[in-house]
């Protein structure tokens, strides 16, 4: 009897041996293919990561952040019961990358944040990001030039677009009003025309706003009534 209820335990401990380990989480093959193309477009040559870069992420968990010195890449892996992954956040910051910035992030179709800061980044700003459900954008510090595209608007889950530091141009869209969770927006390049669209009175939750150096006959703040929760101007 002893013995049985020992080997039926022993049993079970094996059961649930097996089952943790088989039920590692894996990022969907087009993921995968999304993130090998856009490393290439930045030109990262000395990649930390994995080919699945959420590989070592811990299965289940809602967050797990692999962080090699400046590469930070943090996969949510609790979908499909915790056996599927999705890249969550990017962060190349400092990491002297002198491409492009990628389009095909849009594969990455759970990406909340993309932060490549202070690196020797050029071309556009690619409209494709619009259909991101992202919450943090930081360019600062780049080579980028080209207009900040309306698509930019579409983002209802922004609450950070940070793209000082760069040589951007053309006018300020309008769109940047349709931001409903924006809380900080901080732009700045001399080649850029205002007006400053009035729709950014709208942004009930911006509360930290930086526009400089704009050009053209309009480029001062309009008056603005509405932004209740503004703490710097
Ligand atoms: C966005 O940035 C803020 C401030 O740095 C941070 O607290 C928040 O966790 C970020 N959110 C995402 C989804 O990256
Ligand atoms: C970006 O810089 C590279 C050289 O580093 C150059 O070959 C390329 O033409 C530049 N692209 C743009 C759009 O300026």
């Amino acid at each position: 009897m002893l013995f049985n209820r020992f080997l039926c335990t022993s049993f079970l401990l094996f059961l649930f041996f097996l089952f943790g380990c088989a039920s590692s989480a894996t990022l969907p093959t087009q993921e995968v293919e999304a993130f090998k193309v856009a490393l290439t477009t930045l030109k990262k040559t000395n990649v930390a990561f994995n080919e699945d870069p959420c590989e070592g992420s811990s299965s289940g968990s809602e967050s797990s952040t692999i962080n090699r010195w400046k590469d930070v890449v943090t996969c949510d892996c609790s979908f499909a019961s915790g056996t599927i992954c999705h890249v969550t956040k990017i962060r190349l910051k400092e990491n002297n990358l002198q491409g492009s910035l990628p389009k095909e992030f849009v594969g990455l179709t759970f990406l909340q944040e993309i932060d490549l800061s202070r690196n020797y980044l050029n071309g556009s700003i690619p409209p494709e990001w619009g259909v991101l459900p992202l919450v943090n954008i930081s360019l600062l510090g780049n080579r980028l030039t080209g207009p900040i595209p309306k698509e930019i608007g579409n983002i209802k889950t922004l609450t950070s677009l940070v793209l000082e530091a760069n040589e951007l141009s053309g006018e300020l869209p309008s769109e940047l009003g349709n931001l409903p969770n924006i809380k900080q927006m901080f732009i700045q390049a001399s080649g850029l025309v205002g007006p400053i669209p009035i729709s950014i009175d709208s942004l009930a939750e911006l509360k930290d706003l930086r526009i400089s150096d704009l050009n053209g006959p309009e480029s001062s703040f309009p008056p603005l009534k509405n932004m209740k929760k503004m703490e710097t101007l």
